[in-house]
Order: structure tokens, then sequence, then C-alpha cells
């Protein structure tokens, strides 16, 4: 049975550097014999939303529902539409409607990739982010009072339910014990905020009797940024919540170069519904149309996707020949934002090259 994949551009560069992702994925499924069905639509952009006063046609939710993951590219033309209407009215409908509760991000240092820790090499950093994706500290609970006098109070609840922490936790075991290293690291603040997150820790502990051969530790998350940066070898798995989770998940990815290489994952594990894979970049409106977008994002997240689906040697032959050719750092291959004189489809055509010659 293929596995079925929706593809989205959506809008700016995520149109340019999709047509690569889908060709990479094409290549590499032929060569390891994976069945891929795909259909492209063209919802959640601003071109569709033009035509039909919406973002997504009425029947989108049973439209997705039959795909096995969504293939996404990205949303957003602030100058046209706010964001409000565009990502709120596509992007986080789908994380919310398909229960996509973990977040998922690779942190890997690659050679030819100029990175801001210049002194590691390529292997030193290779670790995981699971970020909660649906409650914690981003709740819709809170208010205001007295609200333009000296008086105004303003509150927002973190909101953590045994469910939504167990199962993010269950998750990021799962995945510490797949790995040969078995380390997991939580993220917390328990000597600050004394009542959810000393509670995280305890289900983090209770989690930990239930994988005995996974090594767990935590740190608080102020001392967490700093190891990120400084010691960010340590780390094979790092967990935390919606908060915590969102701020290592840039700041990790920052750490071993462009944004325009970082994928992401919004997954929901049991299948219930599709995944998401997407570039961790935007539509790029100040590049979108000039053919320069670097097209590693969108290629890496695909990469994504066949792991996530058991396709593990499929998508080890893909990562390495996007390193490959990022390894050679030829400036004539490299787009703008590592530093070379590339486009899109030079580069593009590279990693298609690199996987036909495998
Ligand atoms: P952005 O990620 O689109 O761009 C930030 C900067 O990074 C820009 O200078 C851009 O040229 C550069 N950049 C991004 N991707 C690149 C790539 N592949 N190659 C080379 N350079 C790249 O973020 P920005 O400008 O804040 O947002 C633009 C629009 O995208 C907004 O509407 C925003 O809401 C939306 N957005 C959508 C996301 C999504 O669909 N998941 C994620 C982030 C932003
Ligand atoms: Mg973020």
């Amino acid at each position: 049975k293929p596995l079925k994949i929706a593809v989205v551009p959506g809008d700016g560069i995520g149109v340019e550097v999709m047509p690569w992702g889908v060709q990479c994925l094409k290549e590499i499924s032929e060569l390891y014999n994976i069945p891929l069905y795909f259909e492209e639509f063209d919802f959640a952009s601003v071109p569709f939303y033009k035509k039909h006063g919406d973002m997504l046609p009425r029947d989108w939710k049973t439209t997705l529902s039959q795909f096995d993951a969504i293939y996404f590219g990205a949303v957003g033309m602030p100058d046209e539409l706010p964001d409000e209407v565009t990502l709120w009215g596509s992007l986080l409908k789908f994380r919310r409607e398909f229960d996509q509760y973990i977040n998922l991000r690779p942190c890997r240092l690659i050679a030819g990739v100029k990175s801001p820790l210049a002194d590691r090499k390529p292997g030193d950093i290779d670790f995981w982010i699971v970020r909660e994706n649906t409650e914690g500290e981003y709740s819709q609970i809170g208010g205001k009072m007295f609200e333009g006098t000296d008086r105004e109070i303003v509150m927002q609840e973190t909101v953590m339910t045994r469910f939504g922490v167990d199962r993010v936790l269950k998750y990021a075991f799962d995945l510490a014990q797949s790995r040969p290293r078995k380390k997991l690291t939580s993220a917390t603040k328990s000597n600050g905020i004394s009542t959810t997150m000393p509670w995280w820790d305890s289900r983090v502990r209770e989690m930990a009797t239930k994988y005995p051969d996974v090594n767990v530790d935590k740190y608080h998350i102020d001392i967490l940024t700093a190891h990120f940066v400084q010691k960010p070898n340590i780390f094979d798995v790092v967990v935390g919540s919606n908060l915590f989770g969102d701020i290592l998940s840039d700041l990790g990815p920052a750490c071993t170069g462009t944004i325009g290489i970082a994928p992401s994952a919004n997954i929901n594990p049991e299948g219930k519904f599709p995944s998401l894979f997407e570039p961790v970049h935007g539509s790029a409106p100040d590049i979108a149309g000039k053919g320069i977008a670097n097209p590693v994002g969108m290629i890496w997240a695909g990469q994504m996707l066949l792991h996530h689906f058991g396709h593990t040697s499929a998508a080890a032959a893909l990562l390495q020949a996007m390193e490959n050719v990022l390894g050679r750092s030829d400036p004539g291959v490299l787009t703008a934002d590592m530093g070379g004189k590339g486009t899109t489809k030079i580069l593009g055509e590279a990693i298609v090259g690199e996987i036909r010659g495998f």
C-alpha cells in the first residue's frame, strides 16, 4: 500500500523549494522500492484566499484525512494578508485538528554549513528536540482586569494534563531508546515555577521507570540554553514543554547553521491523523521569486517523513546525499544563505544527481 502524501506548497519560496523536495523523495523511493503516492493542493496560500475568500476549502479535513502525511512548504505573505488570517487559517488548523502533539526537530551539524559553533566537527552535534505541541504555557486561559488603569492585572495559566505530558514523554523515551546513546534530557524550571514544573519532573521520573535502559537527566531551562551553545555534544534527545520546547527548537538549529536547512515535523504518532513535515523557515517574501532559496530545509523535511514511516535506510541515504553535496562546499552550488552563489535549481539538481549516483 503506497504511502499517501498531500503536497501543499503554500506561498513564496514554499512554491520554489517544494518541487525539489518532491523530486528527491521520488528518486530515493525508486531506489529503495518504496511506493509513494503524491497529490498536490493549491490551498493554504494567499492566491487561494484571493480566489475563494478562505484559506482552505470547506471539506479540507475530510480531504487531508485520507493521507498519511502532509508535505508542507510555507504560508504567509504579510504585505498582502495578515498572518492571523494566513497561518491561523491553515497551518495552525492542521496542527490542532490533526492532534499533532509532537513537534520534532533535528539538531545536527553538517560539514560545509557555516555554524556559529565553528570549532565543532560534524558528528559532535547530533540530537533531537521533542516539543509538546498542544498544551502547557500556550493555553487560552487567563484574563485582564482594570485595563488601562494603574491597577491593571493580566494573567495567563499554564495547563498541563497527565494525558498530554505522558504522551509526549513516552514519544521522547521511545525515541531515546531507539538510538545508540539512549539518553534523554528533560527541560525544567522546577526551582522557579513551583507547581507545574516539579510535577513535570515527577512525570519524567515515573516514565523513566518503564525505560531502565535509558539514561535520564534534567537541566533548568536557563542553564540548558547555555549548554546548547557550550556543550551540545552531551545531548541525544531533549524533551520540553510547549514554551521551553519552542525556544530550544529555534536555538538548536540556529547553533548548527542557516534557517534555510532546518526541518521540522508535527506528528500524530498513532497515525489516527496525518502528520505534517515542513521546513522551519517561512515564505521569505524578501527573496521570493528570485530562485535563490535554499531547498535543503524542504528536502530534509522529506527525509524526516521517510524516517517517521520506518523507511530508515532510504532516509539515511537521503541525508547522506545532502551531506555529500553540502560537504563539498562548492561556492557555485551552495545558495547565498550558505555563502555561495548557487540557485535553488543548481543545489536541488546537485542533490538529485548525488542520489542518482548511489
Ligand atoms: P522567513 O523564515 O520566511 O524568513 C526569515 C529570513 O530568512 C529572511 O531573510 C529569508 O530570506 C531567510 N530565509 C528563510 N528561508 C530561507 C531559505 N530557504 N533560503 C534562504 N534564505 C531563507 O520568516 P519571516 O520573514 O519572519 O516570515 C515571512 C512569512 O512567512 C510570514 O508571513 C510568516 O508568518 C510566515 N512564516 C510561515 C511559517 C510556516 O509556514 N511554517 C514559518 C515562519 C514564518
Ligand atoms: Mg518558534
